[in-house]
């Protein structure tokens, strides 16, 4: 029998409608057997983090016999894919949603449907902004805003000397919390050392190598490299797209412009070994354990913080050939 306990989740945290939970109704969804019934409306496979994060989640889903099953959904970076997941999983009865929202804002409606349903909403990854933060229970991913500050950490120290300091910006997806926080981060950090900046261009890329790539083969042609110091890219796959487009130019990545990618894929660490990225910001993907454990404390009505954070490092290029074995995706 599919377990249907999620009576009192999080006191004071997530008050869900009795009826529609805890109900001993084990007739919604089609997991069968023990344990819970979970939707995950993933962002889609836009990385090698995602794919990472993806992996991750599934196996742990497998592997653990409290999970009765766990229904997946690509969403294609998609907003509308994500809400139409969580819709059917509604529909299906699951025990729990997970989602990972592509974008920040235009999440009310939806919530509130679940929340109407009696189902608690975690969030992994991605945050969504403050006036809906009723609507979710708890969040589970990475600090953004302190990668930025990481990022930020070392440009500052990097270009101490420099009276003009000029940044290109490869930011993540319009509208998402990396993007949002990853820039917050990365310029309040510089903003608080005193450096003396200019950002000359900062587009999205939407977190893939073909969009980074196209953005800065426009960055190239629109300012040459000569006056720019640092390529600050939101993940490894914008990085190592403008990595190409710099060396089809005839320049050289890492020399002629320094760059910061944030994930820390083999890829990225293996640019960074043959000297084209000179730092970076460790991005975890790989929380599924992590996150079965919450989706069981949710559902068990169990008190859980409002935020956990997954732990992360950061490395400079005296780090990355230690490293390089180390890195899992
Ligand atoms: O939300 C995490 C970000 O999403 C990762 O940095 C990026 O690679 C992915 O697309």
């Amino acid at each position: 029998m599919k377990r249907r306990t999620l009576a009192g989740i999080g006191a004071g945290v997530f008050l869900l409608p009795l009826a529609a939970c805890g109900d001993g109704d084990d007739s919604g969804g089609d997991g069968g057997g023990d344990g819970l019934l979970v939707g995950f409306a993933q962002v889609g496979a836009e990385s090698a983090w995602r794919t990472a994060n993806s992996d991750s989640v599934k196996a742990a889903a497998d592997a653990d016999e409290r999970i009765a099953e766990l229904k997946f959904v690509d969403a294609q970076q998609e907003q509308e894919k994500q809400i139409d997941a969580i819709r059917t999983f509604i529909t299906q009865k699951v025990d729990v949603i997970v989602l990972a929202p592509v974008v920040e804002t235009g999440w009310t409606e939806v919530l509130e449907e679940a929340e109407q349903a009696g189902i608690p909403v975690i969030l992994a990854d991605r945050g969504i902004e403050e006036a809906d933060e009723d609507l979710y229970v708890t969040r589970l991913g990475s600090d953004f805003v302190a990668e930025g500050h990481s990022a930020g950490a070392w440009a500052a120290t990097t270009f101490a000397a420099d009276t003009d300091f000029r940044i290109l910006e490869l930011q993540g997806t319009t509208g998402s919390a990396p993007a949002n926080d990853r820039k917050a981060g990365f310029f309040d950090e510089l903003d608080t050392q005193g450096v003396a900046y200019t950002i000359v261009d900062s587009q999205t890329g939407n977190f893939t190598k073909e969009e980074g790539k196209a953005v800065m083969e426009t960055f190239i042609s629109t300012y040459g490299l000569e006056d720019i110091d640092l390529l600050y890219a939101h993940n490894d796959e914008m990085g190592l797209g403008a990595i190409q487009a710099i060396e089809e130019a005839g320049k050289a990545p890492g020399t002629d412009i320094q760059i910061i990618i944030v994930d820390g894929s083999k890829a990225g660490f293996q640019a960074g070994v043959d000297g084209k990225v000179n730092y970076i910001v460790e991005c975890n993907p790989a929380f599924g354990e992590q996150l079965m454990d919450v989706i069981v404390q949710v559902a068990d009505g169990e008190s859980v913080e409002k935020f956990t954070p997954v732990e992360e490092g950061v490395f400079d290029a005296s780090q990355f050939e230690a490293e390089l074995p180390n890195r899992q995706f």
